[in-house]
């Protein structure tokens, strides 16, 4: 089965929204790989005008950075499923690593989220990853997997049939410091391995896993070839249309 080759770009919280429209606009005025879908993740107040601006291209879909557990109500500056999907948004980054250090959010927590993705129909970016000390300890290969296994802990594989997980090592992201193709491979070939066993072999094959961490125009190519590399979720490149376009086009 082949899988979608997926360039998915983290703003964070970069760019005014001017600026965004105006990053977005250069970008789709370079030649992009249309064999590649391309997905940019960009600040909530950005969403509405830049799902507008990308609403008749097939391969171009915008996504937000987080969003709540809660259907609706009284949660004081929060975002619903339903709050992005009347607004165009159909992916959504669901434990991003700096949502997990710097606002506590659990495995059991991004679990509920990924439920309320799910329910509502927003396709979710799963973030997963170590940091350096368990990359030093060598025990991140169960680490990651235990973070999927909670987080997943309620689904079946029907429920997850839209599911992108996202590999980002946190030691490689923001730093420069980009695993090796070997490193993402291994790491990429286990979390797959766990899905055969838990969800079955189609659901596994089905699963686009993606890498991020300092992705950049001359490393993505060796790093999309990888046999369990389906694509990059891209931080300080995806800021420029130049680098990004680059790194769209590098699937082979
Ligand atoms: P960088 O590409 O800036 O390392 O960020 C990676 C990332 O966190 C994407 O979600």
């Amino acid at each position: 089965m082949s899988r979608k080759k997926i360039a998915a770009a983290n703003w964070k919280m970069n760019t005014t929204l001017s600026e965004g429209q105006a990053l977005l606009t250069d970008l789709l005025a370079h030649d992009l790989d249309q064999g590649t879908d391309v997905v940019i993740c960009a600040p909530f107040t950005h969403l509405a005008t830049l799902a507008a601006q990308t609403e008749s291209l097939d391969n171009v879909s915008i996504g937000a950075q987080n969003m709540s557990q809660h259907d609706k109500g009284a949660y004081t500056g929060e975002t619903s499923a339903d709050m992005l999907l009347a607004v165009g948004v159909s992916h959504v980054v669901i434990g991003h690593s700096e949502r997990r250090e710097y606002f506590h959010e659990s495995d059991e927590l991004l679990g509920q989220k990924l439920r309320q993705a799910i329910d509502k129909g927003l396709v979710p970016i799963f973030c997963c990853g170590e940091g350096l000390d368990i990359r030093k300890a060598g025990t991140h290969v169960d680490h990651v997997i235990t973070q999927l296994k909670t987080s997943f802990a309620s689904f079946t594989a029907e429920d997850l049939s839209t599911l992108v997980i996202a590999y980002e090592p946190i030691w490689a992201i923001g730093t420069g410091e980009t695993a090796t193709p070997a490193q993402a491979q291994e790491m990429q070939a286990a979390i797959r391995t766990y899905l055969v066993e838990r969800f079955g072999a189609d659901m596994a094959a089905a699963t686009p896993i993606l890498y991020g961490g300092s992705v950049k125009p001359d490393n993505a190519q060796e790093i999309f070839s990888q046999p369990d590399v389906d694509g990059g979720l891209v931080g300080g490149a995806s800021l420029k249309a130049d680098s990004f376009s680059a790194i769209i086009n590098s699937f082979s």
